[in-house]
Parts: C-alpha cells; structure tokens; sequence
C-alpha cells in the first residue's frame, strides 16, 4: 500500500487529486494483557501493514468517505456535532470519533472534504485497525488545516475518539504503539503517564501471527466487563488502579477478597512485572526468557483473566510444541482474534502450514498465517 495506489484511487473514487496521503500501522501486543487502562506497562510492535488515508477538502459543507470495503460513499454534512454512524456506515465513526475529539485538544477540524481510507489489515484479528484509522485520520486532518501538535497528543485524540464516540473503553497501548511504532523496535508504554519509548527487537526473532477469525459475539461487552471486574478489584484491594497493588499486598488479601476478582487482579499484577522482566530480557537479547514470559502471560490469560478461548488455547499448545517457537499467547482483548508466536530462523512457512492444519482438523477451519514484520509508526507519506 504506497501513496501512488492511494492517490490513483482516490482520483477513481473523487476525479481528483487528494491534498495528504497518511498512513498509520496495525500492532501486535507483544505482552502486557489488559495492562493499560490498570495503569500498568504494556509493550507493542507496529507491524508493517496498516490502514492509509487520502483527503482533499471541498467548499460545500459537504464531508465524504469511502473506503473499498464498504463500495460506497458515506456524505455526512460538516455543519454541527458529528453523528453516530450504524450499519455498513458504521466504520466512519473512527475518523467522525477523531473528528469530534479534536476540539477537545484545543484543535480545529477541517470543514468538508474527500476522504478515503484503504487498509491491508486483516480485520478481526486483534491487530488494531481502529487505532490505525484513527491515526491515519488524525494526521490527515491536522495536516490539511496546518497543525502540528506533538506526538503524544495525536495519539490521545485517537484514544479520545475510541473511549468517547465509538464507545469502547480501552487503554492507551493500541494508539500509542500505532503512533510511537519504530522498525526493528518495541513500543514501551508506562500507561500511568503516559510515558512512551522504545525497546531494540534482538536479531534473530520473527513473529507470526495465526489469526482463527473466531470472535465472541459479546466482545466489547466483555472488555467492558473485565474492566469494570478490574475497577472493583482495585477498589476491594484499597487502590485507585491494579498498577498501585504490589504482590505481596495482592498475596496477603486473598482470603479478604471475592475469587473473581482476586483472579483478575492478579493476572494484571503479575504481568506488569512480566512486562518488566521482558524489557530487561530484551535488552539482554535473552530471547529464550522473553518466550517463557510470553507463553506464561497466555497461562495467565486462560486460567486467571478468563479471556482466552479453546481455539486460541489450542494454537499456543500447539506452536510451544515447535522446536523453534520461543513461545506464544494471544494478542489483544482476547475472546478470540489472533495468537501471536516469536520465533528463531529454526521456525519456517513449513512448520506453519503444519500447525495450521492439526487446528483445522480440530476446529474446522483454517487459520490465517501472516508473518509480520515490525514497521515505523504512523506518519504523513
Ligand atoms: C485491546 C484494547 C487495548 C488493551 C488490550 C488488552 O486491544 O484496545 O487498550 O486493553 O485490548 O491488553
């Protein structure tokens, strides 16, 4: 997906040339499960594919979207709070979500214009595309009307867009990794700042994502609800956020506290000190440890978040089982979408291909195997 592609479908679609062309990646959660809105660390991949914006703005009053997916365009007037979108307009709430977030940040929204988004992320598949459109949007919108504000504030309307138009209350790891990405790099996000930097990528490791288009139906009802459960363990616990709970505090409050939410606290607990340790692994190019930590962050998930499903359980066991693997666990909200491996050069399409047919022989259908490569972050090309 280069600007050239973007600029001759857009002049398809609007018989014209567009003004900016943006684009802004997908992420892979590398570890720290339902970390971020506890205040916890998290750390990320920007992956090298994405979601792309094109827009040229028009006097009328008039804003139009189109993207391939839907086949048609979406006019919405300029004038007045934006709305709500439903049906097969509903992906236009992202950039209508960024669009409504900016006067927020002290900034101005462009008017009418053209505007089409393309993206060659899978959807689905727990990799992001709504922070990728909400950044790719963000930068396009700012860039036409000439504002620069800084990095940190980009990725805030994004989120600002996520939590308060489209609904959704996650934390700050998806937009802060599509905005901070760097190749051959890990974003590092302390959520109780933010505070965002980036972890070097030892050579050697590659990641595969197995994506089983399976999805709960429930699924923002039930990230709502693990962090709602998260909230109230917090409170049970005597703390604002899980981030401020120390193990042994979490240990001697057992017995004091519901066994729900005992377990959800102390996943979050436990694998913000997991994230930690991973960091100091990484930098030691320690990838064996960095593995470990990974596939005992998915234990975690299936026994104690209760976020993860037989499908996404039988890919992990089954990618551990691989000679080259250093480990696996799923990447995401969880309830289905994708499971995320990190393996050596030993790990090939072969050894892939095998896995993906022992689980469609176990449920049914065929996994997507996409190998990922670690991209820069989003930017106007
Ligand atoms: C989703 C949310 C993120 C984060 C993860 C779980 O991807 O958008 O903010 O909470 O789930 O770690």
């Amino acid at each position: 997906m280069n600007k050239a592609t973007l600029v001759a479908q857009f002049e398809k679609v609007f018989g014209r040339a567009p003004e900016i062309v943006t684009r802004a990646p997908g992420r892979i959660e590398f570890i720290g499960n339902h970390t971020d809105y506890n205040g916890g660390t998290v750390l990320g991949a920007s992956i090298d594919r994405g979601v792309a914006v094109a827009l040229a703005r028009r006097d009328d009053g008039q804003r139009h979207f189109h993207s391939r997916y839907s086949g048609r365009t979406v006019a919405l007037p300029a004038a007045g709070e934006p709305a709500k979108q439903s049906g097969d307009a509903s992906w236009t709430n992202y950039p209508l979500g960024v669009l409504a977030a900016l006067p927020h940040f002290g900034l101005r929204a462009p008017e009418g214009f053209d505007y089409l988004a393309e993206s060659d992320l899978p959807a689905g598949a727990g990799l992001s595309s709504s922070a990728a459109i909400e950044l790719a949007s963000a930068l396009a919108f700012l860039g036409v009307t000439g504002q620069s504000p800084d990095r940190e504030t980009v990725v805030k309307i994004g989120k600002h867009a996520e939590n308060h138009f489209v609904g959704v209350p996650c934390g700050i790891l998806d937009q802060g990794v599509s905005g901070f990405g760097k190749s051959g790099r890990l974003v590092f996000i302390d959520c109780a700042g933010p505070r965002f930097d980036t972890v070097p990528m030892p050579a050697g490791a590659s990641f595969w994502i197995f994506n089983t288009h399976t999805k709960h139906a429930l699924v923002d009802g039930l990230y709502a609800a693990r962090h709602r459960e998260c909230m109230e363990a917090a409170k049970a616990l005597g703390a604002k956020l899980l981030v401020e709970v120390s193990t042994e505090k979490l240990r001697s409050a057992e017995a004091s506290v519901d066994p729900v939410a005992f377990k959800r606290a102390r996943h979050v607990v436990e694998e913000i000190a997991r994230v930690d340790a991973c960091v100091k692994a990484l930098r030691a190019g320690d990838l064996a440890t960095v593995g470990a930590l990974l596939t005992t962050s998915h234990r975690s998930s299936q026994h104690l978040f209760e976020n993860s499903t037989p499908e996404l359980d039988f890919l992990v066991d089954a990618l551990v089982a691989e000679p080259g693997v250093f480990g696996a666990r799923l990447t995401g909200g969880g309830f289905g979408g994708a499971v995320m491996a990190l393996a050596g050069p030993g790990f090939t399409a072969a050894h892939a291909e095998k896995v993906a047919l022992a689980y469609a022989a176990k449920h049914g259908e065929r996994p997507d195997v996409l190998p990922m490569g670690v991209g820069d972050g989003a930017a106007v090309l």
